[in-house]
């Protein structure tokens, strides 16, 4: 396979939720592979510090706030998409949250319905907005990122670990449904990475220890650069014939 398969030079590039963790090793790698990339979350300062160090290392971004949760944002983003770029190739479903952790029993209405929204109706109304914007392009990639917990659920993480699931169902529809306009959705499952999101076990040393030994072959967490090679494969034309289906970057906990 010749390397320039993964070559994304002309390509429109939205990465929500890129303004740190795996977001932001996915944006930079995109970029890198020649992508523009329009780097979005709730917040402009961290997507635009994103955004200026892609372009200051010779790539090209811009930023743009999206909130995920809120389908006004997400209409905003995609219609000054269309007015700049005219169209999308690749669009990256990476903002999350997971507000609760908790027994699934106790979980508040407020973190059920804030994680329902972000991490499944988000994912899902960019999708259907990118449509029209892949359509004008001839060809998209649509790229979910989930997590191990769609598979095995996480202890405490109830309602996280079924908005993971419902992604990687959602990542199936759309994938049927588009595939005959050459639209593909992929998803990828990362396991224990080192990000804000994870923040909290780093602080204690013995339940990091504890959580990876024996759960974790590699024993170790990932970094977010190690699921920013995926993606690229899932968003470069080396994927051509991969739709519908699942990456699990995991470093072995799934075994
Ligand atoms: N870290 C792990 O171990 C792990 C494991 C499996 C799966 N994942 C998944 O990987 C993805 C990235 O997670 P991460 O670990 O890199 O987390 P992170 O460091 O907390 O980053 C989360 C990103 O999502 C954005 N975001 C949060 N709420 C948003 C909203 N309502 N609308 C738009 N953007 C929003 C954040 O930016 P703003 O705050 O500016 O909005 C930030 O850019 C998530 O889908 C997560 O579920 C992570």
């Amino acid at each position: 396979m010749s390397q320039s398969n993964f070559d994304l030079s002309g390509r429109v590039a939205l990465i929500n939720g890129a303004s740190r963790g795996i977001g932001e090793a996915i944006a930079l790698r995109l970029a890198e592979a020649g992508a523009h990339v329009i780097c979005t979350s709730r917040k402009l300062e961290g997507c635009q510090a994103v955004a200026e160090k892609i372009n200051d290392t010779g790539g090209s971004a811009h930023a743009m706030v999206c909130h995920a949760g809120e389908l006004s944002s997400i209409e905003q983003t995609m219609g000054a998409i269309a007015k700049k770029h005219g169209k999308l190739h690749i669009l990256v479903n990476n903002g999350a949250t997971n507000p609760f952790y908790g027994p699934v029993s106790e979980t508040p209405e407020w973190a059920y319905d804030k994680t329902m929204e972000v991490n499944v109706k988000g994912p899902f109304f960019l999708s259907a907005k990118a449509i029209p914007l892949m359509r004008a392009a001839g060809s998209g990639s649509i790229i979910n990122i989930a997590s191990i917990n769609a598979i095995q659920p996480g202890q405490l993480q109830g309602v996280y670990s079924v908005t993971k699931a419902a992604l990687v169902s959602m990542t199936k529809s759309f994938a049927k449904e588009y595939a005959p306009e050459n639209i593909r959705c992929n998803a990828v499952l990362p396991g224990f990475t080192d990000t804000k999101m994870t923040a909290v076990f780093k602080q204690d040393e013995k339940l990091l220890d504890t959580l990876l030994k024996g759960n974790v072959p590699m024993n170790r967490m990932a970094q977010p650069d190690e699921m920013a090679g995926a993606v690229l494969y899932l968003a470069s034309d080396s994927s051509s014939y991969t739709t519908g289906t699942e990456i699990v970057i995991d470093g072995g906990y799934l075994l």
